[in-house]
C-alpha cells in the first residue's frame, strides 16, 4: 500500500487521480476508477454548462471530483454551484487564474485541487487555497503550458513545501508512478492512459489510434480550438495526436477555417507511446499502483 497525503485526505486505496477530460471522462470512467481504489473525476469541459454537472453526478455511486476551468467559471459562475451541490470529494479547476473561485470551494469545505504549468502558478494557486497543487507538464494529454512534467516538478515542489503536489502529464504506468513518488508527490494525476480504456467514452476507433500511436505523434497545438471556436486562452494550446488537420495547418493559424472543421481530433499525450491495449480502466488503476509498489521495493 502507497500511503501518502492524498490517500489519507481523500480516503483512497491508491495515489492516482483520473484526470478530468472533456468529452472523455464521464460517470462510467470515474465510477470504474473509484471502485478500483482510486479517484474517479467527472468533467465541466468547455461546452458544459452546469446541467452537465447534475446529470453525471445523478449517475455516480462511487466517490467522485469534479473537475472545472477557471476560464469556464469565470463566464458561468454556477458551473461551480453546481459543482458544490454535487458534494463530490474533490474539486480542481485547471486553466488559468482561480480568484475568486479557489475561495468558494474552501467555504463549501471541499478539498480543492488547482492545475498549474509553473512554480509561480503553484504559489498562486497555494495563496488562492489551494489543498493541493496538480503540477501539468507539456507532456500532458489535453491543453497544457510549456515546462516538461520533470523540470516543472523541479520548480514547483520547492515551491509547495507543506502543500502536496500531484504530477500530471506522460504518467501511464507503474514506472511513472515511483517516479514522482520518489521525487516527494502525494500522487499521479493520469488522463492520456485512462482515454484508452473500455469505460471512457468515445469510439473504438479513436481509442485504437492511441495504441497505434508512438510517443513521437503528439502537437502541440491551437487549430482545434481556433477551429471548433473554443474559448481556451491562447497560452495553453492543446497536446493532440498528429494528423491530416494539424499538418495543413498547425503553423499556420491565421489561415484555419473557421467554418466546416468536424472534429475527430484526439488529445493525447507523450505517454501515448505507452499504451498497447484498451482495457477495463479498474485495471489500469492496479496495474499502475501494484507496478509502482514493486519498482519502488526494488530501488537500490
Ligand atoms: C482527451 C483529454 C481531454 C482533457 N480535458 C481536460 C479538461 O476538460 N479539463 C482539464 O482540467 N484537463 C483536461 N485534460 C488534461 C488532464 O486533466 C491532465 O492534465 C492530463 O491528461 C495529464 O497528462 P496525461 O494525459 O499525459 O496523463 C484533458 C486531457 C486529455 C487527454
Amino acid at each position: 500500500m502507497l500511503t501518502t497525503a492524498l490517500t489519507e485526505r481523500l480516503g483512497l486505496k491508491h495515489p492516482i487521480v483520473q484526470a478530468p477530460m472533456g468529452g472523455v471522462a464521464g460517470p462510467a470512467l470515474a465510477n470504474a476508477v473509484s471502485a478500483a481504489g482510486a479517484l474517479g473525476m467527472i468533467t465541466a469541459g468547455p461546452p458544459d454548462g452546469p446541467g452537465k454537472i447534475e446529470r453525471d453526478a445523478a449517475e455516480m455511486t462511487e466517490r467522485f471530483g469534479v473537475g472545472t476551468l477557471a476560464w469556464r467559471l469565470d463566464e458561468d459562475p454556477e458551473i461551480l454551484d453546481a459543482a458544490i451541490a454535487a458534494r463530490p470529494a474533490a474539486i480542481s479547476i485547471s486553466g488559468g487564474e482561480v480568484v475568486p473561485h479557489a475561495a468558494r470551494v474552501n467555504e463549501a469545505g471541499i478539498p480543492l485541487l488547482v492545475q498549474v504549468s509553473s512554480a509561480v502558478g503553484a504559489r498562486a494557486a497555494i495563496d488562492a487555497g489551494a489543498d493541493f497543487v496538480v503540477a501539468q507538464g507539456t507532456d500532458a494529454g489535453g491543453h497544457t503550458g510549456w515546462v516538461g512534467t520533470m523540470p516543472l516538478l523541479e520548480a514547483v515542489l520547492p515551491v509547495a513545501e507543506d502543500t502536496p503536489v500531484l504530477a500530471a502529464g506522460g504518467i501511464a504506468s507503474g514506472r511513472g508512478l515511483a517516479g514522482v513518488l520518489a521525487m516527494g508527490c502525494a500522487g499521479a494525476w493520469i488522463g492520456t492512459r485512462f482515454f484508452a480504456t473500455r469505460e471512457a467514452i468515445g469510439s473504438d476507433e479513436r481509442k485504437q489510434r492511441l495504441v497505434t500511436a508512438r510517443e513521437t505523434d503528439t502537437v502541440h497545438t491551437r487549430v482545434f480550438d481556433i477551429a471548433q471556436r473554443v474559448g481556451w486562452p491562447a497560452e495553453y494550446p492543446g497536446r493532440a495526436l498528429w494528423d491530416d488537420f494539424t499538418a495543413r495547418w498547425h503553423g499556420h493559424e491565421d489561415e484555419v477555417p473557421l467554418e466546416g472543421y468536424e472534429g475527430g481530433h484526439v488529445y493525447a499525450g507523450g505517454a501515448v507511446g505507452a499504451i498497447t491495449d484498451i482495457p477495463p480502466a479498474g485495471e489500469i488503476v492496479e496495474q499502475i499502483a501494484t507496478g509502482a509498489e514493486a519498482r519502488l521495493r526494488e530501488l537500490p
